[in-house]
């Protein structure tokens, strides 16, 4: 052996000494091949026998057998007639050691937004978050249980790609009566929430290296989408009537990102003549309009605005929906519609890219929309929100005292307070330590020093007997703090 038999028996007892609730046998194996991975034990040094082991650690032998057996069966010892000897391992150089410690991710990585928290549950007036305290949980469990019971261990194997067939084939049905788009299951993919749809929309659609547009302040999970795959990203303006593009801008995108029902933050609606424009220059560039309809369940006035996807026969529009906004966000089910011709090309794709599984809960969610419950609970949750979002109105004119604008538009689950020139970061970060959790606008930006500045105001979550002391909260803060150059 290369080091003094005091130290080798020593570094055994130790280890058994401090083994805790492992095996004798296995106290031994860590320490000899933790000694053999640090070249504490050279490569090619003999171990004494086993019966000499066995007697100096009074062990029985079988279980210093056991340990060596392990050793040789790794490939950490060689055992011939006259014993074990360490097996000679390659060394890992420095320099490979010294990348285990600082890992680089691909430069594309250091540009994505910084995630935001969601804590559970959810903190008042975070955005984007439902009632969720309303969800007739008695009855989403009858649903599991019944399906559960009905369908037994079928539904335990791997379901379609595109998701569970019943679900898809609801979902169309859904699409049809209440968003103007002629589809049918075969158009359907579900996907674990929206998110998951913007990210295989990218990976179908794009090749790294081409650009795409996002709406600029926006959804910051598009940019997290685009960057991840390589695209370079391109801010567009928003104003009353949604994205402000110009049909001049180089290089033409090959993806647009857009919430057309209901801007994410500033609640536009896109108009008629916009929409148009947009799949005018879609067709023309080659490009695909990837639609969020986004809060479009949640309109407190006028008829419903019917989705892109469905205006014109062969827009190129990709149409991606979700059941976190109008359920609940952990059941992480949303799903992508689109054009009969790609969802034909991209079969294949589907097939090798996607797994099914939570079976159980998509054929709940079937049940949950064919019997009615869905439209019932949407019809429910419209109501709610449209008199909490008059009562955050009330509570704004009343409490707020700092100048501001409100937007946020005609429906949805958040309003936008612009408040030019606050850290609105600090802001946000200070109204944690009084349990509220506004977002920041600015954070929805793509360039934070040239953005508005303000908060987000997610009312889904939120309680109205908690507005009045709550704004009063954030007006105090406002006030306090830091001021910052915004674009107001
Ligand atoms: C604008 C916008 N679109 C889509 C989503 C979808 O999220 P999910 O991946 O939970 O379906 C969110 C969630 O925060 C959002 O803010």
């Amino acid at each position: 052996m290369n080091i003094p038999d005091d130290a080798f028996y020593g570094l055994l007892e130790k280890a058994i000494a401090e083994r805790g609730n492992e095996t004798l046998a296995r106290a031994i194996y860590h320490a000899l091949r933790s000694a053999i991975l640090t070249h504490q034990l050279k490569a090619q040094s003999r171990l004494p026998g086993s019966r000499t082991l066995a007697q100096q650690l009074l062990l029985s032998r079988n279980t210093v057998n056991a340990a060596l057996d392990q050793l040789t069966t790794e490939g950490y010892l060689l055992r011939d007639r006259q014993g074990s000897r360490v097996a000679t391992l390659p060394t890992a150089r420095d320099d490979v050691s010294a990348t285990v410690q600082s890992v680089d991710l691909p430069p594309r990585f250091s540009q994505l937004p910084h995630g935001t928290r969601r804590d559970s549950p959810a903190l008042a007036f975070t955005p984007g978050t439902p009632a969720v305290n309303y969800f007739p949980l008695p009855l989403w469990r009858r649903l599991l249980d019944r399906v559960l019971r009905e369908e037994g261990h079928a539904l335990l194997g791997y379901g379609e790609s595109a998701g569970e067939q019943p679900l898809r084939e609801a979902i169309a049905r859904h699409l049809t009566l209440s968003r103007g788009i002629q589809c049918d299951a075969r158009q359907v993919i579900i996907t674990e929430g929206a998110l998951e749809g913007l990210n295989l929309c990218t990976q179908l659609l794009s090749e790294s290296g081409q650009t795409a547009w996002v709406e600029n302040p926006g959804y910051s999970g598009a940019r997290s989408a685009f960057v991840s795959r390589g695209l370079q990203i391109q801010g567009i303006d928003v104003d009353d009537e949604g994205m402000q593009f110009s049909t001049q801008s180089h290089p033409s995108p090959r993806l647009i990102f857009t919430s057309p029902s209901h801007q994410f933050p500033l609640g536009s609606l896109m108009s008629a003549a916009r929409r148009m424009a947009l799949l005018q220059f879609a067709h023309e560039h080659g490009a695909w309009i990837i639609e969020d309809d986004y809060d479009s369940e949640f309109r407190y006035s006028g008829e419903p605005i019917p989705a892109m996807l469905g205006m014109q026969p062969s827009a190129p529009v990709v149409y991606l929906g979700t059941f976190s906004k109008t359920l609940f966000p952990s059941l992480r089910i949303g799903f992508v519609v689109m054009p009969e011709a790609l969802a034909k090309a991209v079969q294949p794709a589907i097939h090798a890219l996607l797994r099914g599984g939570h079976r159980t809960e998509q054929r709940a969610l079937a049940l949950f929309i064919e019997e009615g419950y869905y439209a019932r609970h949407l019809a429910a949750m419209r109501r709610l929100y449209r008199k909490r979002q008059g009562q955050l109105r009330d509570a704004l004119s009343q409490a707020l005292t700092v100048p501001h604008r409100v937007s946020g538009g005609e429906g949805g689950m958040h309003l936008t307070v612009q408040i030019p020139g606050i850290d609105d970061s600090w802001v946000a970060h200070q109204a944690r330590l009084h349990q509220l959790a506004p977002a920041a606008l600015s954070h929805y930006y793509l360039d934070q020093a040239q953005s508005k500045t303000g908060l987000v105001l997610g009312y889904g979550n939120t309680s109205a007997s908690r507005f009045i002391t709550g704004i009063q909260t954030l007006n105090n803060l406002i006030a306090a703090a830091p001021s910052r150059r915004g674009q107001g």
